[in-house]
C-alpha cells in the first residue's frame, strides 16, 4: 500500500473525477465496510496473488485510515462509485507512488465482483488518466500486476497500456501508459467513431 504523502507546495493528483458512468472521489471513513469487504474477499485479492484475502479486522481498518486517510489535505486513495442516485461504491483506485512530472504508479480494483467485465475498471482508469494528463503535471502512468492476471491486463490494454517489462521472477509485470500514447489512442478511437478509420 502507498507510503506516498501529498507534497507541500506541489499540486495534488486529481481529487475528483467523473466519467459518464462513474465518480472517483477521495476515500472517507464511511467507506470502511466496503473496503474491508473487498480486501477480505479472496476472489478480489486472488488475481493479485493473495489467495486468502487480506483478513483485515476492525483494528487493521482503524490503523489503515489513520495512516492513509485521516488529516490529509489531499488524497491519494479514492473510491470508485456508480453515478447513480446513491453513488454506490464499487471499487478503489489509488496512487501507489508519485514521481511527477515523470510518472505516477497506480492500482485499482472493482470490489463488487458481480460487476466485473462491464467496463467499469477500464472506464475508471481512462477517466483518471484523462484528468491526470490534463493537469499537464504528469507524463506517464505505471501499474504492476501478475502476468497471469488476464482481466487486469485486458483492462489496461483497453486504455492503451503496454507491457514495459516482466520482472525477473516471471510472475509480475509492469505496464506503462505515456501521455502521448493515451492521446493518440483517443484520436484513433474518434476517427473510428467518425468512420474515418477501421
Ligand atoms: C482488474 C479489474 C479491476 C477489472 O475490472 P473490470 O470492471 O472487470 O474491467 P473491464 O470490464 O473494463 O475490463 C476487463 C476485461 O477483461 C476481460 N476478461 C475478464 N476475464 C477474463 C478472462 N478470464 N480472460 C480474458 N479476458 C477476461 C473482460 O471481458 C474485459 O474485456 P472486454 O471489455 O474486452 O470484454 C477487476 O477484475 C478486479 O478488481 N480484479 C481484482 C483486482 C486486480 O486484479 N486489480 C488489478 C491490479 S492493478
Amino acid at each position: 500500500m502507498t507510503t506516498n504523502h501529498c507534497r507541500p507546495g506541489f499540486p495534488p493528483v486529481p481529487q475528483s473525477v467523473q466519467s459518464e458512468r462513474l465518480t472517483i472521489r477521495p476515500s472517507a471513513r464511511d467507506d470502511a465496510p466496503y473496503l474491508k469487504k473487498w480486501w477480505n474477499d479472496p476472489q478480489v485479492t486472488g488475481p493479485g496473488g493473495n489467495l486468502a484475502g487480506m483478513q483485515y479486522d476492525d483494528a487493521d481498518m482503524e490503523d489503515w485510515f489513520q495512516r492513509y486517510v485521516d488529516g490529509r489535505e489531499c488524497s491519494t486513495h479514492f473510491i470508485i462509485c456508480l453515478r447513480e442516485a446513491d453513488e454506490r461504491p464499487i471499487g478503489e483506485f489509488y496512487i501507489a507512488s508519485d514521481d511527477r512530472p515523470g510518472c505516477v504508479e497506480c492500482a485499482l480494483l472493482i470490489g463488487e465482483t458481480d460487476l466485473w467485465g462491464r467496463g467499469y475498471g477500464s472506464a475508471a482508469l481512462s477517466a483518471y488518466a484523462e484528468a491526470l494528463f490534463a493537469s499537464e503535471l504528469c507524463e506517464a502512468m505505471r501499474m504492476n500486476m501478475r502476468v497471469d492476471n488476464v482481466c487486469a491486463m485486458r483492462m489496461a490494454q483497453k486504455v492503451g497500456f503496454v507491457v514495459e517489462h516482466v520482472w525477473a521472477s516471471g510472475a509480475f509485470q509492469t505496464v506503462f501508459l505515456s501521455r502521448a500514447a493515451f492521446e493518440l489512442r483517443k484520436l484513433r478511437q474518434a476517427e473510428i467513431e467518425a468512420g474515418l478509420r477501421r
